[in-house]
């Protein structure tokens, strides 16, 4: 049995010891192969009065500066039209308006700054509140409603409002964007890219080149990070590379450097919300109205699914008989911002615990004790009326972190030691998260997969996901040796490729273990399938090579296409409402840190999440994901701080953090000094693959559990009953500022 076992991710050996490939490194094996480099701009938003390459060429070693004169097809890198590849209206600083290929990378860069660019500067929008003044905005505007919040308001005892803003964050997976492409001599392009999503990246060069989709062919080696930020941010890259690639006939690479991804690629979202929320005299959610308003950046990308993911969980984990939240995308001149693990989840899910953070010392509970009491009981449904399935889940989660973690003794503790220590204040905080697992788009949430059962009795499989370090071939390798009852060391897998797997979704909504590996699992059954009456034949004893080789020799066909389509989806966006999730992911963490009084800095002492994987496919696989997706969180909440200069001086617009001087990352020394992670046991999911839960995102949001110790910890400096109103991120600094308001 493979499945279940804990084992190292398959390419473990290779990432350590740097043997590994990444797009860039097939790039460099390339002889010949011509370096491209972007001309960025420096104004937030010009129109582009004058584009003159010559200048470049005068540069030796420059090849060939690409124009939007050079596109063949479509001058447009998205699938929304909205995003000029080669723009004559630049819409954010840094933003890329012509490409220079040279011989080396050097040149190309020389090149870059010879091309004679004349801007003439427009007025700008850096920030949500400077969009919502100008009425700029983009997209669909969704509401979601259940319910009276009227009515809901009318019967609550208690009835609070406030507004609650929050950045973004950075990806900074440690691989930049990478692409590279091949023109064959039948003008067939050959594509390696660093993509989460090949088939749209195939898609998306396709039509900037004007060609058929079967003339295009899209790799993804591997990928060194993506979350969410290879979604649908690569397409471009790609299509640079494959233009330089058609124009001249060599090979061309594109991988950006730190700062130019920084500089021009899409992040996690900002929110603005304004809330007004009622409870009963029991602390009883009773109505929730909200306006989110994201910051989508210049162009739409992913916007609109990643706000309807943020309205699908701002009830998280709790009950709320009447709800109307209502969505809208600021269009700002910004980087266009994406995907990055949780979809907008996480961003609908801090308006909801923030709402909670902040009013339970004014309704006289323990922030535990409210929460607790608004948790979804069996039978219930959310506000886009899914029935939301095991919530006694979460309970036990629930339970057990607070058993396993000694809750109360350290509350206790904490107290005593925050009553000996004016200075230096302690907080814990417990958290649940409820994460809906599907794409909301029900046509997404299909997959396929390609066995081949060589003769000797090895097998190699292929599948539509990619692998971005989150161990989804590892899985899959696992899922294929479970369902062929081999050795997984007979089982191999082969880098992904449209032309392989055609029509694949994007890896990505943390389900590509879920649909790739129910379509393996399809293909192989339908192999074992067509053996059958050999294996009656030759004994059911008899060695799989032997079984491989008599199926050959009778003429079966030994490899399968394997398909599978989640049953029971159904979404309409314009209502906002059914059942666009599967199940839902549940998890619960609490963490405990101290807070110096006299600076705001802070650590984390000790982390305890018990999280539900379902029966895990790969627990040390999943361990590590919640570890990681965890300490992701951490660092959106508390440490990364994203800022634009939003100043009227000359560099309005400009990213101020874009490298990893100015934006703190989570690092060794901001992990909890305790890290305790614990899978939920009894917790088979049936009706999907091997009884497995998908893993990828929900982790990220057990990170609520620190910012609400931090919340905890701060409170502890002013009067029992205060509000603590607390920034996110919430930095040193900001935790310094929420202290000295509680002071006071
Ligand atoms: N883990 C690693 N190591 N690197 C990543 O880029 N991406 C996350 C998550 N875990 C990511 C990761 C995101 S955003 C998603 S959606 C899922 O992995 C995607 O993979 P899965 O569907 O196979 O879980
Ligand atoms: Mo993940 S944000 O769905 O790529």
């Amino acid at each position: 049995m493979s499945v279940g076992e804990a084992r190292p991710h398959e390419a473990a050996a290779l990432h350590v010891t740097g043997r590994a490939l990444y797009t860039d490194d097939l790039a460099l094996r390339a002889p010949g192969v011509l370096h491209a480099h972007p001309v960025q701009a420096p104004h937030a938003h010009a129109r582009i009065t004058r584009l003159d390459p010559l200048p470049a060429y005068a540069i030796p070693g420059v090849v060939r500066v690409l124009t939007a004169a050079d596109v063949p097809g479509a001058n447009d890198s998205g699938t929304k039209h909205d995003e000029p590849l080669f723009p004559d209206e630049v819409m954010f600083h840094g933003q890329s308006v012509a490409w220079v290929l040279g011989e080396t990378l050097e040149a190309a860069r020389l090149g870059a700054a010879a091309v004679d660019v004349g801007y003439e500067p427009l007025p700008s929008l850096v920030t949500i509140a400077d969009a919502v003044d100008a009425d700029s905005f983009q997209g669909a505007r969704p509401t979601m409603v259940r319910g009276d919040v009227e009515a809901g308001f009318a019967a609550s005892a208690r009835v609070f409002e406030g507004v609650t803003s929050f950045a973004g964050q950075e990806h900074f997976y440690l691989e930049t964007h990478a692409s590279f492409a091949q023109v064959d001599d039948d003008g067939q392009v050959n594509v390696s890219s660093s993509t989460q999503h090949p088939t749209e990246t195939q898609e998306i060069v396709a039509h900037v080149l004007g060609l058929a989709s079967h003339q295009v062919t899209v790799q993804c080696v591997r990928m060194g990070g993506g979350f969410g930020g290879k979604e649908m941010q690569p397409h471009g890259y790609a299509a640079v590379a494959a233009l330089g690639a058609t124009l001249t006939g060599r090979p061309v690479r594109v991988r950006l450097t730190r700062q130019q991804d920084m500089t021009m690629s899409g992040k996690r979202h900002g929110f603005h919300a304004t809330w007004k929320v009622g409870f009963d005299d029991d602390g009883r959610l009773q109505a929730l109205e909200a306006t989110l308003t994201s910051d989508g950046g210049w162009s739409l990308d992913l916007s609109e699914p990643v706000l309807s993911r943020a309205l699908c969980h701002v009830d998280n984990a709790y009950w709320i008989p009447h709800v109307r939240v209502a969505g809208r995308i600021a269009r700002t001149h910004t980087t266009s911002q994406t995907a990055f693990r949780g979809f907008g989840g996480p961003q609908g899910m801090l308006v909801i615990e923030d709402v909670l953070g902040r009013c339970a010392p004014v309704l006289g509970l323990a922030p535990e004790e409210l929460r607790r009491r608004n948790f979804y009981v069996e039978g219930q449904a959310t506000p886009y009326g899914q029935p939301v399935r095991h919530p006694e889940r979460l309970d036990r989660a629930w339970q057990q972190v607070l058993d396993t973690g000694e809750y109360a003794v350290r509350r206790k503790e904490i107290e005593r030691h925050n009553a000996g220590d004016p200075h230096r204040k302690r907080g814990l905080a417990i958290t649940p998260v409820k994460f809906g697992i599907s794409f909301n788009f029900t046509s997404f949430n299909q997959a396929g997969a390609l066995v081949h059962v060589y003769k000797d009795g090895s097998v190699l499989i292929n599948h539509g996901g990619t692998e971005m370090g989150q161990g989804l071939h590892t899985k899959m390798l696992q899922v294929a040796a479970t369902a062929l009852g081999l050795p997984i060391e007979r089982v191999r897998l082969a880098p992904t490729r449209t032309d392989k797997v055609p029509n694949t979704s994007a890896t990505a909504a943390s389900s590509g273990a879920d649909l790739n590996g129910a379509a393996v699992k399809d293909a192989c059954a339908q192999i074992l399938a067509r053996i059958v009456p050999v294996r009656a034949r030759l004994g059911t004893d008899a060695p799989w090579e032997d079984v491989v080789r008599a199926a050959y020799l009778d003429r079966i066909q030994l490899w399968a296409a394997g398909f599978y389509r989640t049953e029971g989806l159904s979404w309409d966006a314009t209502t906002m409402t059914g059942t666009p999730f599967k199940y839902f992911a549940y998890g619960v963490a609490a963490a405990e840190v101290e807070v110096d009084g006299f600076t705001g800095a802070y650590e984390v002492r000790r982390v305890d999440i018990v999280h539900d994987v379902g029966d895990s496919l790969s627990p040390l696989v999943d361990l590590g994901q919640i570890e990681g997706g965890f300490v992701q969180g951490v660092g959106w909440l508390t440490l990364e701080d994203l800022r634009w200069d939003d100043s009227e001086g000359p560099h309005r617009g400009r990213l101020a953090t874009q490298s990893a001087s100015t934006y703190k990352l989570p690092s060794l020394s901001e992990l909890p000094a305790d890290l305790r992670v614990a899978l939920l046991e009894r917790a088979t999911e049936d009706g999907v693959v091997y009884g497995s839960k998908a893993v990828g995102e929900p982790p990220l949001m057990l990170a609520f559990s620190v910012r609400e110790a931090l919340r905890d910890a701060v409170g502890a400096f002013g009067t029992p009953g205060t509000s603590v109103e607390l920034a996110s991120p919430a930095t040193p600094e900001a935790v310094w500022w929420a202290i000295e308001s509680v002071r006071r």
